[in-house]
């Protein structure tokens, strides 16, 4: 590993997961075009990103990803990014002041397109014909023509992404991300939710508090953070040749960064050491995530850690547990106990959505919410054991009220899937479900500053 890196030496190693493209020319022309475009993030946001992070790796912040499994060209309105985004600052509103502590806001957005597939061809009724690998690749209707990967895409994704990150920056900055904004729209969510009573006396005593801020003179007109919040972009760092292409020397620093996101991640699929998405992500200096799934061995992690983040450097790594709900329990501590032998420094965040995906009696992908929510507690427990911080959650969300996962206070039922089960790929929580998750966790995360504030004998129930 102590080759040359380049942001094209990904090419020399092997690959998994490449579309056949079978218009190598068109496909070349198409990654030159992208090199020439202006980046859509700059190496300092990235920079500001990764000492957010270091952060939550010294156990002093929260991180909270999440969006859409794979965006779509379909899905893009105002709209939908809006909700998104709602649903969003208000999790983040809940986890912020049930730990007291800052909650980092990192969105499956803005490039989210590409996507894994466990089988490369798809068969319907007798027909195959090859898997649908995200809208960045090919289309997801069931004919020849819509699933032949077509370069074009990318130039696609790329408008999309800048456009969509265009209107997230207004949100973000721009005065719609105001902390008494997102706290009315959450009252109004507990309000509404059959599980209200157990979220009204978070819900009361953020009121309280702002209520006590704003007599004091603090407010959202007089203070700019109260008006205005961090919000960085992320996606899975699949499709090399469009990272490739929009992958920048800083010119401050010197250094390469992807500029298709904040944060870039490797798939659990694609985490082989020596193959070429470990490769390209290794040379660039974002923040980069490592899917850790059932496959991965300790000491493979520890390779993966040594060619990734050689330096430990603290808010460069996060490791995106994604075990499902049981088996975290058997997983994770040995990954935990290696890390801490080695002395590595990483941000532990937990995914309950990839590894609690089943088929449904009706024939839906789906995932229940009560082992999604079980995956979290459990991924919090052994944290606890182990006497390290459970940095964060990795969601797959929405914030449109759609029915991709059963279960939540609403009790969405198999018979219900076929209402609005509308993801491009992965069941996503609608923003009731995403809404929950956040005041669960959040009586999770008090649970763990409790813990480090009392004697752990005290703290023991
Ligand atoms: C995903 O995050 O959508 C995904 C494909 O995850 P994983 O690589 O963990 O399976
Ligand atoms: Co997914």
């Amino acid at each position: 590993m102590s080759e040359r890196w380049s942001p094209s030496s990904w090419r020399n190693k092997p690959i998994q997961q490449v579309p056949a493209y079978e218009d190598a020319e068109h496909l070349a022309e198409v990654e030159r075009q992208l090199s020439g475009f202006p980046p859509l993030v700059f190496a300092g946001e990235a920079r500001k990103l990764k000492k957010h992070l270091a952060a939550v790796a010294a156990g002093e912040a929260f991180l909270l990803q999440g969006g859409d499994c794979a965006e779509s060209f379909a899905e893009h309105s105002a709209d939908t990014i809006r909700d998104f985004f709602r649903v969003f600052l208000q999790m983040a509103v809940v986890l912020t002041f049930a730990g007291s502590c800052p909650v980092v806001k990192v969105g499956r957005i803005a490039g989210q397109f590409a996507k894994p597939r466990s089988a490369p061809n798809e068969v319907v009724d007798g027909v195959e014909l090859p898997s649908y690998r995200g809208d960045i690749v090919n289309d997801i209707a069931f004919t020849p023509q819509a699933r032949r990967p077509d370069p074009h895409r990318q130039l696609m994704a790329y408008r999309q992404s800048a456009a969509t990150l265009n209107l997230i920056r207004a949100f973000a900055t721009g005065g719609y991300a105001n902390l008494e904004n997102a706290h009315r729209w959450m009252l109004g969510f507990v309000k509404d939710s059959p599980q209200s009573a157990r979220y009204a006396e978070l819900a009361e005593r953020i009121t309280d508090a702002l209520d006590f801020m704003r007599a004091i003179g603090v407010s959202p007109e007089s203070h700019q953070e109260m008006r205005t919040t961090d919000f960085f972009t992320s996606h899975e760092a699949l499709l090399l040749g469009y990272e490739e292409a929009l992958t920048r020397i800083d010119s401050t620093s010197g250094d390469p960064y992807a500029t298709s996101g904040h944060m870039i991640w490797i798939g659990d699929r694609t985490r082989q050491p020596d193959h070429a998405h470990v490769e390209y992500a290794r040379g660039i200096k974002n923040p980069i995530g490592l899917k850790c799934g059932p496959s991965l061995a300790p000491d493979e992690l520890i390779r993966l850690i040594d060619i990734l983040n050689p330096h430990d450097e603290p808010g460069r790594l996060t490791l995106i547990c994604r075990f499902g709900a049981d088996k975290v329990i058997d997983h994770l501590p040995g990954l935990i106990r290696a890390v801490k032998r080695e002395g590595r420094t990483v941000v532990w965040s937990c995914d309950p959505m990839h590894g609690n995906t089943i088929k449904s009696p009706s024939g839906y992908k789906t995932r229940p919410f009560e082992q999604v929510m079980a995956e979290v507690r459990n991924f919090f427990a052994v944290h606890r054991a182990e006497g390290t911080h459970a940095g964060g959650v990795h969601l797959e969300m929405t914030g449109k009220n759609v029915t991709e996962c059963t279960g939540g206070a609403r009790a969405l039922t198999d018979a219900d899937l076929s209402d609005r089960y509308h993801t491009y790929c992965d069941p996503r929580l609608n923003a009731d479900q995403a809404l929950e998750i956040a005041f669960l966790t959040s009586e999770l995360i008090k649970r763990e500053r409790q813990g480090r504030e009392r004697p752990q004998h005290e703290a023991a129930e």
